[in-house]
């Protein structure tokens, strides 16, 4: 279930702003090395699903050559596209590699297997369908490319998830801009057809709560198998949709 609207136009522009003020204070209190390790070995093309605005924009490393922001929310959009020209001043940066552009998962605005890295950082809790998601960073990935995330994930305690479940059922997508706290978001990796690779579990720093349970991992699109199905060129193959 959703807390989206259709069309995958899923943020009000002042849900926009909670966020805007939320994220920096969990980041301050100690996310930030968790997106550093997120991007840190990232290399090629790179999409970045529900870019928010843009606070990844500067940890990408220089071996990554283009990154494709997709952000679905416009306000979100238009501070992400000023955090792009800054990553771009900044030492090291460089002008067009950051490219924010409109889009939802479901619809990302990329070609089959283009992509080296897909990204979903804080994303995965709040597409309104995460398998439609997952199927879409399978699609843009070229075989062998790869998924990385950093997400915040169903407890590991009973207990914690009927809390995560009643949150979710109710109140908690229409506060926080569709987010759910209590996603499976590794099994729906795996169910997608992705090869889970390593996963750390870990608490989001400022204290236990419904949305502290956090996933960071990577998994890959398998490569094709010569004469097996998906081995041709991109371009011949049906898009899964
Ligand atoms: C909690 S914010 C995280 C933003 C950013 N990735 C970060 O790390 O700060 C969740 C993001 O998911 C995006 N989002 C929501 N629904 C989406 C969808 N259907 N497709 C892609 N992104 C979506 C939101 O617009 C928002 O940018």
């Amino acid at each position: 279930m959703s807390g989206g609207i259709p069309g995958g136009q899923v943020w009000h522009p002042f849900v926009a702003r909670v966020r805007a003020w939320r994220e920096p204070a969990l980041d301050r209190r100690g996310l930030t090395p968790w997106r550093s390790a997120l991007l840190g070995g990232l290399a090629g093309e790179v999409l970045e699903m529900g870019a928010g605005d843009g606070r990844n924009f500067g940890r990408y490393p220089p071996a990554v050559t283009r990154v494709i922001a997709v952000e679905s929310e416009q306000a979100l959009r238009r501070r992400a596209r000023v955090r792009a020209v800054e990553s771009a001043r900044a030492p090291g940066g460089r002008e067009g590699r950051i490219e924010v552009v409109e889009g939802a998962a479901g619809r990302l605005p990329a070609d089959d297997a283009s992509c080296d890295a897909v990204v979903a950082c804080l994303t995965l809790c709040a597409v309104p369908d995460l398998e439609v998601a997952l199927r879409d960073a399978y699609r843009v990935l070229r075989p062998g490319g790869t998924l990385h995330f950093l997400e915040h994930v169903r407890a590991p305690s009973r207990a914690m998830r009927v809390v995560q479940r009643a949150l979710d059922a109710t109140v908690w997508p229409r506060l926080a801009g569709g987010c759910h706290t209590g996603r499976d978001t590794v099994g729906a990796v795996g169910r997608a057809g992705f090869a889970l690779g390593e996963v750390r579990c870990f608490h989001a720093p400022g204290g236990r709560t419904p949305a502290s349970y956090h996933v960071l991992g990577t998994a890959t699109r398998p490569p094709a198998v010569p004469g097996g199905p998906g081995s041709g060129p991109a371009d011949c193959r049906p898009s899964v949709s």
